[in-house]
């Protein structure tokens, strides 16, 4: 079975640590570099924390650092949902591992130049990396099979009345990777808010491997959800797709992403109807089958070390 090149963008960030051991252990995937972005916490934390499931999983994926701070607006982070570090609640082991000197939108064109196939691009964090790179390198739309993400919502948001945090960090960069003209999917919260780990699951989750007792132990600093309800795997379910895109019901809408909103900037305007006349730019995941989806990760974990 030949395996799918990606990149992942990332801001580790708890939810990014179940989709990063999912792209490092399914057989499917072939992750040939992680970049980092400001999001859930800083950069240089999301940094650190990426660099350090690497070592707890003794990984050599390349790594690049990306932005510090969204293409025109301030910062603000999700220390509340993640914890402070990004990534609260487990002791990992000191390391000298480091990123280079290189940023991570400068990384992912050397990477796209240097496939022989089209590469597909995984965001799951904001896409401030995204939109330098196609800023910096337009031509690199032809070497990118198609962009899947976790971000946006067809319907109500999870850090503003109307907008999805990945997006609400930055609508300046997403706006510009949906005019990209890039092949879209888009999981946002219509099935991410569903793709829960049972509390059942999680209790099991210390005696699975090393992985488990590692993510058991983040999971009581995670806030989307709770260990004794159940917690929502946003991020996961963009590795998901990649492996398993039967789990998912996509529907190809036009979507624009507001950015001059006062109270509404962030929300991706995803318009089902086609009520604004405009051709698709993305296929939006509207459903998700939970029990196979819950099945795939189970089955995935238990591949870790
Ligand atoms: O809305 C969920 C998204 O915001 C996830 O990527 C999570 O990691 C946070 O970044
Ligand atoms: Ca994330």
């Amino acid at each position: 079975m030949s395996r799918l090149p990606i990149i992942l963008d990332t801001d580790p960030g708890i939810d990014d640590a179940v989709a990063l051991a999912a792209a490092l252990f399914s057989p499917a995937l072939d992750l040939q570099l992680i970049t980092t972005v400001a999001g859930n916490v800083s950069v240089e934390k999301t940094t650190r924390n990426a660099l350090q499931l690497l070592h707890f999983w003794q990984q050599d994926v390349p790594l690049a650092q990306g932005a510090a701070t969204p293409l025109v607006r301030p910062l603000r982070d999700a220390a509340c949902v993640h914890g402070e570090s990004g990534m609260e609640g487990y002791n990992f082991v000191a390391h000298d591992r480091l990123a280079p000197d290189i940023p991570a939108f400068q990384a992912i064109y050397n990477c796209l130049l240097a496939s022989e196939t089209p590469v597909t691009l995984v965001t799951i964090g904001p896409l401030t990396n995204i939109a330098l790179l196609l800023t910096h390198y337009p031509d690199c739309v032809t070497r990118i099979k198609r962009l899947v993400m976790m971000g946006g919502s067809a319907g109500r948001g999870n850090f503003t009345p109307n907008a999805e945090f990945n997006i609400a960090i930055d609508p300046e960069a997403a706006a510009r990777v949906f005019q990209s003209g890039l092949e879209i999917i888009m999981c946002g919260l219509d099935v991410t808010n569903k793709a829960m780990l049972t509390p059942e699951y999680l209790a099991a989750l210390p005696t699975l491997n090393r992985t488990g007792a590692m993510l058991h132990a983040l999971f009581s600093h995670y806030r989307s959800g709770s260990l004794s309800t159940g917690l929502r795997m946003h991020d996961l379910c963009a590795i998901a797709w990649l492996v398993k895109p039967e789990m998912f019901t996509l529907k190809p809408c036009f979507v624009a992403v507001e950015t001059q909103g006062e109270y509404t900037s962030g929300a991706t305007v995803v318009d089902l109807e086609g009520r604004l006349n405009q051709p698709a730019n993305a296929q939006v995941a509207l459903e998700i089958d939970v029990p196979a989806f819950q099945q795939w990760v189970a089955q995935t974990l238990a591949l870790a070390p």
